[in-house]
């Protein structure tokens, strides 16, 4: 921890000043999208109503696996506060809402049957959306599974996968595309085989290690790979069956959407550089390589062997190309050291491929992780996405980009109230926006920034202890009350012309 906090002291120093001008949205070029963010298991609730059926996340926090057993049954229930909700959004002024489909709620059986329900809902959500101008910006599966894949086929683990997701994905372009001309369709493809098949701390809970998580299993070091493999060719089949049946005549652009976590060297020794470098390529290579060469990062090919998958030529062909722009979700900087001597271990794991170990200066010093955290913990360091664009624009061919989601975590309101002053948070947001700027100034194919979240939801892995959202939701409340804060204030008067810092 020490040795990243030197290093980030040391970057601080070095990094570019603030643009010296003052900054408004007319800074940006034209076109460029501002919104706000959620996905549907976090922000919907209504679990068991009008024909949904469970997602995996549903059997984890019914299970009993979630911090404080906490589910999101409930939640900020947007299933039936939409319409208010939309009118916020229209009031804060933003262009676009970047939204999901929970599949278990419009295909309840995973494959099959359609729920006129479920299709009404979101075509009611997208409508009213448009209806005041806001552009819907549609992911297609974030995280909520349906559970009777699960069970029928073991899930993302089965290729099988592949074509029940495509069919999914059709049925969205289906009905909705004549409307949604923004569509990802997975997110966080490059996390998600992390937290459910190698940490197993997600659903379905399954682990490559015996590390004292909760898990199923602690035999497989090859999930991770075929999981992430499935995730990638089914992306790339829902692409080619959008470009076939439905770009032409809809007109709409389609992407995917990954964690963008930028990793940096915790040393300037050319161990540690390597090392960050390996991760980056583990992480955004695992998907980016792919789309962008035809195949997985040479050095994951080189440490992982055997066990990571191969593409078939007509795989190749597909998944090359198969985006018009790429979403990221970025938050923080990870300081990484190398560790080659996990090469040598048995045990294989995802982090022992890449050889590295893990520092995390971005908590300040004077919390814990996960708990104990002040509301202004996350670290500020824009620089960070900068760095991280850059690299996208140098390796990767320069990719238009969408950063669908970056914001800061806060706790709850002791009192309750959830109205507490996010001033830390408004700073947070407008360093990254000023960053965003910066990069596009120098040459970086940015479209769009979206604050996550627009409410506080159910944060995964946090349960409720964590609260990103601009506007506080009091979870106390039946009613699940929406608070404005200062962040969504602020937000609000740059989005309407005013200065990035007022
Ligand atoms: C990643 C995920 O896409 C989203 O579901 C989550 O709430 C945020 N980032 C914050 O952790």
């Amino acid at each position: 921890k020490a040795l990243g906090c030197a290093a980030l002291l040391i970057l601080a120093a070095v990094a570019p000043a603030a643009l010296a001008e003052a900054v408004t949205r007319a800074d940006f070029p034209p076109g460029f999208v501002f919104g706000v963010g959620s996905s549907a298991y976090q922000v919907e609730g209504a679990v068991a109503e009008d024909g949904r059926k469970p997602s995996i996340w549903d059997t984890f926090t019914h299970g009993g696996y979630s911090i404080d057993n906490a589910t999101g049954d409930v939640t900020a229930d947007q299933y039936h506060k939409y319409k208010e909700d939309v009118k916020l959004l229209h009031e804060m002024g933003v262009d676009a809402y970047r939204m999901s489909i929970a599949w278990p709620r419009l295909i309840p059986d995973g494959r099959g049957a359609v729920n006129p329900k479920g299709l009404e809902y979101y075509n009611n959500l997208i409508d009213e959306l448009l209806s005041y101008g806001i552009q819907p910006h549609v992911t297609i599966y974030h995280f909520d599974f349906p559970q009777a894949l699960q069970d029928e086929y073991n899930g993302l683990l089965s290729p099988r996968f592949i074509e029940d997701f495509t069919a999914y994905a059709d049925v969205c372009f289906k009905n909705f595309g004549d409307r949604v001309k923004y569509w990802s369709t997975v997110n966080e493809p490059n996390i998600e085989p992390i937290g459910g098949y190698d940490q197993g701390i997600n659903p379905p809970r399954r682990c490559s290690y015996p590390f004292g998580f909760a898990c199923e299993d602690g035999n497989s070091t090859t999930e991770p790979y075929i999981v992430a493999h499935h995730l990638l060719l089914a992306h790339a089949s829902a692409v080619s069956l959008y470009r076939e049946k439905y770009q032409a005549e809809q007109g709409g652009r389609i992407g995917l959407t990954l964690l963008g976590w930028w990793y940096e060297p915790a040393t300037e020794t050319p161990d540690d550089i390597a090392a960050a470098a390996r991760m980056n390529d583990f992480h955004i290579g695992w998907f980016m390589h792919p789309m962008v060469y035809g195949d997985y990062p040479p050095v994951m090919r080189k440490n992982v062997g055997s066990r990571l998958p191969s593409f078939t030529d007509e795989e190749r062909k597909r998944v090359l190309g198969s985006f018009d722009f790429v979403g990221f979700n970025h938050y923080i900087a990870v300081y990484v050291k190398a560790d080659l001597s996990r090469l040598d271990q048995k045990l294989r794991d995802y982090m022992f491929d890449a050889a590295v170990a893990y520092d995390m200066p971005f908590l300040k010093s004077n919390n814990q992780f996960p708990f104990g955290l002040t509301n202004d913990f996350m670290t500020s360091t824009p620089w960070a996405l900068k760095k991280m664009l850059k690299h996208l624009q140098v390796k990767y061919k320069n990719p238009a980009v969408m950063i669908h989601e970056n914001g800061a975590a806060g706790q709850p309101d002791p009192s309750g109230a959830n109205t507490y002053d996010d001033e830390f948070r408004s700073q947070f947001l407008q360093d990254y926006i000023e960053a965003t700027l910066h990069s596009i100034r120098n040459g970086s194919n940015v479209q769009g920034y979206f604050v996550w979240s627009f409410l506080d939801v159910f944060e995964y892995l946090f349960s409720y202890r964590l609260r990103f959202g601009i506007y506080g939701v009091d979870f106390n409340s039946t009613e699940r009350t929406r608070y404005q804060r200062h962040s969504a204030k602020w937000y609000s008067s740059f989005l309407r012309g005013g200065e990035l810092r007022p």
